[in-house]
């Protein structure tokens, strides 16, 4: 089973900063989840845009100048990481998934995954884009056809291939509260991978084990990877 850590490690360090990627990476965190909002023209690595639900700041992102942002905490005096940050420090090492918060990610985010490809020799099948947006995700699928992307739901659709429509989605990502066998089933029937966030506990990491899920998020992934392996064979 493969495992995301979760806004980098982030039951233990402040999620969604360096200092939570690079715990994850010295566990052994073959992939890394993180949450992209824009900022003019920048890519933060940031889950909320409203600062004071994970960081020191106040107020909504899009109203932050550069010099109030800079002195933001996101924890432990983190500063918020701009995405080509966690590109070059991830090179080579994981793979990522990119989830766009916001609805305006695309211009800069696409000309950034190319200079990535370029410079730093990432491939694509490493950057996972995802989304609960599916019309930014499709608008994505667009410009470069051959990324795998992820989709990301909060419910259990009535009918999944009306849900995927065009879209060649190559992961479904759901909570992991309500996801169950047959959707599991279902779903890589259609030849998709079916990921669930976000898994910390035995219990569900043992039930969605059972499931034949593909991978989990988590906010510990080393003592998930652990608890996996001594207890699923
Ligand atoms: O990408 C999986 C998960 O992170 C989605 O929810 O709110 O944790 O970004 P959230
Ligand atoms: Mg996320």
């Amino acid at each position: 089973m493969k495992i995301f850590a979760h806004r980098g490690a982030s039951g233990e360090a402040p999620e969604n900063t360096l200092a939570a990627f690079e715990l994850a990476l010295a566990q052994g965190a073959e992939a890394i989840e993180l949450d992209l909002q824009r900022f003019a023209d920048r890519i933060l690595v940031l889950h909320d845009r409203w600062l004071h639900h994970t960081t020191s700041g106040q107020g909504l992102l899009a109203n932050q100048s550069a010099q109030s942002l800079a002195q933001v905490d996101a924890g432990d005096g983190q500063p918020i990481p701009d995405l080509w940050q966690v590109l070059e420090m991830c090179a080579g090492r994981c793979q990522l998934n990119l989830e766009l918060k916001g609805h305006d990610l695309l211009p800069v985010l696409v000309p950034m995954l190319d200079r990535a490809v370029a410079e730093l020799g990432w491939q694509p099948e490493d950057l996972l884009i995802s989304s609960f947006h599916h019309r930014q995700l499709a608008a994505f699928q667009a410009m470069k056809p051959h990324w795998p992307i992820g989709l990301l739901i909060s419910h259990i659709p009535l009918d999944l291939p009306c849900m995927l429509g065009p879209l060649k989605v190559s992961s479904l990502h759901l909570d992991c509260a309500f996801v169950d066998k047959a959707l599991v089933f279902e779903a890589q029937a259609l030849g998709l991978k079916v990921y669930a966030y976000t898994a910390d506990e035995p219990e569900d990491l043992h039930r969605l084990a059972l499931m034949g899920i593909d991978g989990v998020f988590t906010n510990y992934p080393a003592r998930s990877r652990q608890w996996l392996h001594s207890h699923i064979t």
